[in-house]
């Protein structure tokens, strides 16, 4: 005879009251040992990995290509994706041309409403031409409800937009409570893998307070993507940092129009788009990742000496401003290029921000050639992190940015010795250790 407790599992040849595994009271139970040798329980489930047959995984496509290929291929039947973004960034458009997609492909799709009326998601679907009969709409917050309309309909595909406006009674709190979105989340998680459909929940993401928002669910779910943009911009990066079915880190890039969103199939040429092909003084065309993809962006600054006894302006977008101080500093020192009595702008052109160390030579190229007022030599792109003392550090993924440089027409191309894109692209590689020997082969000295 033995004894065992119900709570953790932890044997003993005497009951006692309090496991000292697990600490619980009362939990122990006899003859637990015969059922130990019981195997009847055991079925299909378990299996020796050799035999497990992973079948065609189904994938739904939504048909927007860029979308489908952030999923991994597409969407997995029991699969959650949580959706997420700051309000007003897009996530609904999105979802309606998605959710388009979806029903003219596979039949009915649910898209569930928490924040706008019918009439208001009829209206924004008139103008984004999503007309599909299978697509049906419900104004709804409560998830009993949800639930019903789920019944009824069996969809493919469920969307929640939002899980801050899905409202439990199971559990007490307002909508929008980690409490309640972690109750709606768990329970629209089993419903979906539960009747193999799938579904996406939209998450608000106040900007800079992720706290108490849709990240505490992301454990809940298989994939995550979040949906980015600046404001004033109608540049939308959407990024995939979670996927139980396929890579993450991957990245879409669209543009918001009056017709919703439209994919950028090709990133580098759409931020190129204005740049001209003569070089003007303070340009820099830069080949910054984005998730594992390289684009190619255009990199501006503008020096200009501070007028008067004004003090000199240092500003900044989609660079980080830190970043930037230290490098004015490293230009002083190492090349010294004076830069104290001026004022400096940098700017990415076409609204794409990057932290990447990797567009410090650029940067400091730009300010060189501005302050100089002397262009870059022509078809040359710049890459590489700039440290300290002036020397030029590698970076990643070098050789995916050399190709997309050549790919694009660019004839040569500036990078860190250390590192060797070993690319059989057509394109001059000038390797260099120093921002001196980089300013050099640019025909800034
Ligand atoms: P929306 O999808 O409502 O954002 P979210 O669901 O993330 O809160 O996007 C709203 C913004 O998008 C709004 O400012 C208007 C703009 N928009 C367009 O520019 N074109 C369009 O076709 C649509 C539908 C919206
Ligand atoms: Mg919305």
């Amino acid at each position: 005879m033995s004894y065992r407790c119900g709570h953790c599992g932890y044997q003993s040849v005497k009951w006692l009251g309090r496991c000292p595994n697990c600490g619980e009271w009362d939990t122990f139970v006899a003859g637990e040992q015969e059922r130990e040798h019981d195997t009847s329980w055991i079925g299909e489930e378990l299996l020796p990995i050799t035999r497990i047959d992973l079948g065609d995984v189904k994938r739904l496509q939504c048909g927007i290509g860029e979308v489908d290929r952030l999923l991994g291929g597409g969407l997995v039947p029991g699969g959650v994706t949580l959706f997420g973004g700051e309000p007003g960034i897009g996530k609904s458009t999105l979802l309606l041309q998605m959710a388009q997609g979806f029903a003219e492909r596979y039949g009915n799709v649910l898209y569930v409403s928490g924040e706008e009326s019918a009439a208001q998601i009829k209206l924004r679907a008139s103008r984004l031409n999503v007309t599909d009969e299978h697509l049906y709409v419900l104004s709804e917050q409560n998830l009993h409800r949800i639930k019903a309309a789920v019944e009824k309909i069996s969809p493919h595909l469920l969307i929640i937009d939002s899980i801050q406006t899905t409202l439990s009674d199971a559990v007490p709190g307002e909508a929008g409570s980690v409490r309640q979105m972690r109750e709606t989340s768990a329970e629209l998680t089993r419903l979906t893998k539960g009747r193999r459909m799938s579904t996406f929940l939209v998450g608000h993401i106040t900007k800079g307070g992720a706290f108490a928002g849709p990240k505490t669910v992301e454990h809940l779910v298989d994939v995550a993507i979040y949906l980015e943009g600046h404001r004033g911009e109608d540049v939308r990066i959407l990024r995939s940092v979670k996927n139980r079915f396929g890579g993450t880190n991957e990245v879409a890039v669209f543009q918001m129009q009056a017709g919703g969103l439209k994919a950028i199939t090709d990133p580098s040429r759409f931020f190129l788009e204005e740049h001209q092909d003569e070089p003007r003084p303070g340009t820099v065309v830069v080949p910054i990742l984005e998730g594992t993809r390289p684009i190619l962006v255009e990199l501006q600054a503008l020096v200009s000496p501070t007028g008067g006894y004004g003090v000199p302006q240092r500003r900044c977008s989609g660079l980080d401003f830190n970043r930037v101080l230290l490098l004015l500093a490293v230009i002083e020192r190492q090349l010294g290029v004076n830069t104290a009595g001026a004022d400096v702008y940098l700017s990415v052109a076409g609204g794409l921000e990057t932290r990447e160390r990797a567009v410090d030579l650029a940067v400091t190229a730009a300010v060189v050639s501005s302050l100089r007022n002397r262009p870059l030599p022509k078809r040359t792109v710049v890459v590489g992190e700039v440290g300290l003392s002036g020397e030029v550090r590698g970076v990643k993924r070098l050789r995916e940015r050399v190709t997309e440089a050549a790919k694009l027409g660019y004839e040569r191309v500036i990078v860190p010795a250390k590192g060797n894109p070993s690319t059989r692209a057509k394109i001059e590689v000038v390797p260099v250790d120093t921002i001196e020997q980089a300013m050099d082969s640019l025909a800034l000295t």
